[in-house]
């Protein structure tokens, strides 16, 4: 038998993800099809008769095999990463949304990210066309409609569409197309222009979706509907009377109340017994403010359903659960427990400690991680604890910038002196702000070594203003570029030292440095003015073999200006030395 496929929609904030859910709900709920439960626990089940009707002709050439589609309600933000099954991604398909006018976002790509590490198969729907200037709405297929469009309003969708085919492909590799010109679904993706408020495009959405599935997945949704119920918990929650209850997407087999089930737990899976199944009731949506629900006996895959079990107070979303043999549940807590062990990650190698509230959402934090490189030591679920801030900070003598930890949406422990903690219940914002705190940690250690090296500084001797030529020297100096600092050693043009800065006054007050452009009063050792220098003398920093090398590594700390008196100063330096610095 097959089951219905299941699709999550996801996509960058306000680009569309929930009017489109609520689009298809609407379609689906029509005088035809009332007494029909199309709504599930934490899902929307389109069934075949609102297919058929919705997408019409459109269907003709393919038919119609599936059992419907079941669409996952992501609950917040960047939840749909968090639903995975064995071996991978719990939906078969998704649907990227991108607002056409804004195009690719931060989560846009973060989205296609987890979607190719997870090898899900995605459509595009780019949202909001009827925003398009000059836009005319019609219930027209939406081939034709776009075709009835203005030239202008056709020209500026296919240049937004095409924009979205550069991205994919720049960024990610990827060949996409608008679906009608698409030739192989497994080598491109179709883009589908839409709009949930006036559901233009909503048919050809739900076409491209089935032909998708029928062409490519249906191997994937053979099941046997006697078979062992697998599903994952997407939510946790509360219910009057009952108390904790877990709503689960079921995936494959049958449930039935009074089953034994094996469910993931924090430490070993937690075994017990369904007490209740609950769906919502007929048209319950109609009411949204009090959900109304039906208990049931049994329930089979692909749909999503409440389980009232005993004993489920320390259950996390994500978790798997499996229905079992109620004599011998070791097979199934064997395979409840492998599936948790794929993303766990435990090692004694040098990285970054990652925390997330759920596996899906872990799993989705390290994928993102490993595509740039960044070391991970471990990957456990929950709240950051000691054990956390012990591993992170072992590798503080090695590298400090891996005395870190990474938190999806979870609380614990404080940071300590030696271990930085961030943490964000936005899976990019970690990651980002990651990124930028060791940028700023790596620039404060390079303005330290900048700080210990003789930085470029060129001076001048002023006409006119020698208070003592010598024993110290004191002079009125111009400071043509870079920063002088008390303790310069200084050159010549001929590359002779032949001082060392050992005061700065700024009018008439003592520093330890003067900045670019200014004139102040130096004291000179070793020198006579007069003799080794003059009045109108050009001094450089007399910068060393060593430090120069450093220098053009910390090149991106110095200004222009300071460049410019580097190259002057490695000029001076080669004329003794051609080799000198490389
Ligand atoms: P989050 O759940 O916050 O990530 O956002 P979302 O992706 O679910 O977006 P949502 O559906 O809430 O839409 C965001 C805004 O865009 C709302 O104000 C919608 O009314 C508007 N919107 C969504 N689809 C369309 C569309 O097709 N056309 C127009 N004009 N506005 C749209
Ligand atoms: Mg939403």
């Amino acid at each position: 038998m097959l089951r219905k496929p299941i699709v999550t929609v996801v996509g960058h904030v306000d680009h569309g993800k929930t009017s489109l859910l609520d689009t298809i709900r609407h379609s689906t709920v029509t005088e035809g099809e009332a007494g029909k439960i199309t709504q599930a626990i934490g899902a929307s089940i389109v069934p075949t008769e609102t297919i058929k009707r919705v997408c019409g002709p459109l269907l003709k050439t393919m038919g119609l095999r599936i059992p419907g589609l079941l669409f996952i309600d992501t609950p917040g933000h960047a939840a749909f990463s968090t639903l995975r099954k064995r071996g991978g991604a719990l939906a078969d398909i998704a649907i990227l949304v991108i607002d056409i006018n804004e195009g690719f976002m931060p989560q846009t790509e973060e989205a296609i990210e987890i979607l190719i590490a997870a090898k899900t198969p995605f459509l595009i729907a780019a949202n909001k066309i009827d925003l398009t200037r000059g836009w005319v709405k019609s219930d027209k297929f939406l081939l034709q409609n776009l075709q009835s469009q203005s030239a202008d309003v056709q020209r500026m969708i296919d240049e937004k569409i095409y924009k979205i085919v550069g991205q994919m492909y720049d960024k990610f590799e990827v060949q996409a197309d608008r679906f009608d010109r698409i030739q192989d679904y497994t080598k491109q993706i179709g883009i589908v222009p839409i709009s949930a408020h006036t559901k233009e495009g909503l048919p050809e959405v739900l076409m491209a979706l089935v032909g998708l599935v029928q062409k490519y997945l249906e191997s994937g949704l053979e099941m046997d509907e006697k078979g062992v119920a697998k599903g994952t918990i997407l939510e946790v929650k509360e219910q009057k009377g009952l108390g904790k209850v877990l709503d689960v997407i079921l995936y494959d087999g049958a449930l039935k109340s009074g089953d034994t089930v094996v469910i993931g737990g924090m430490g070993s899976p937690i075994i017990t017994k369904v007490r209740g199944l609950f769906e919502p009731a007929a048209h319950a949506e109609m009411m949204e403010k009090k959900v109304k629900y039906d208990s049931v006996k049994e329930v089979v895959a692909a749909t999503g359903v409440r389980v009232f079990a005993p004993g489920v107070d320390d259950i996390i979303a994500g978790m798997p659960i499996m229905s079992s043999n109620p004599k011998d549940t070791s097979a199934a807590e064997k395979e409840v427990q492998a599936q948790i062990d794929e993303v766990l990650i435990e090692t004694d190698d040098e990285g970054i400690v990652v925390k997330a509230d759920t596996i899906g959402s872990l799993e989705a934090l390290c994928t993102l991680l490993r595509e740039k490189d960044i070391p991970i030591r471990r990957a456990t679920i929950g709240q950051v604890n000691k054990k956390d801030m012990v591993d992170a900070e072992s590798n503080y003598e090695k590298d400090p910038l891996l005395s870190v930890i990474l938190g999806f949406n979870i609380g614990g422990e404080e940071p300590s002196d030696k271990v930085h903690i961030i943490r964000s219940d936005i899976i990019y914002k970690v990651i980002e702000e990651f990124e930028l705190w060791k940028e700023s940690m790596k620039r404060k250690e390079e303005e330290e070594e900048l700080g210990k090296v003789t930085t470029p500084c060129k001076i001048e001797i002023l006409k006119g203003f020698v208070f003592r030529q010598s024993n110290p020297a004191i002079a009125g100096v111009h400071i043509n570029a870079g920063k002088l600092r008390t303790g310069m050693k200084f050159m010549k043009t001929d590359g002779k030292e032949v001082t060392t800065v050992k005061g700065i006054q700024i009018e008439q007050k003592n520093a330890s440095t003067a900045e670019q452009g200014k004139d102040v009063a130096a004291e000179m050792t070793d020198v006579t003015i007069g003799r080794q220098v003059d009045e109108g003398t050009v001094l450089y920093s007399a910068i060393n073999e060593e430090d120069f090398i450093l220098l053009k590594k910390l090149k991106h700390l110095l200004s222009k200006a300071e460049i410019d008196v580097l190259k002057e100063i490695a000029n001076i330096r080669r004329e003794n030395n051609p080799v000198w610095g490389i």
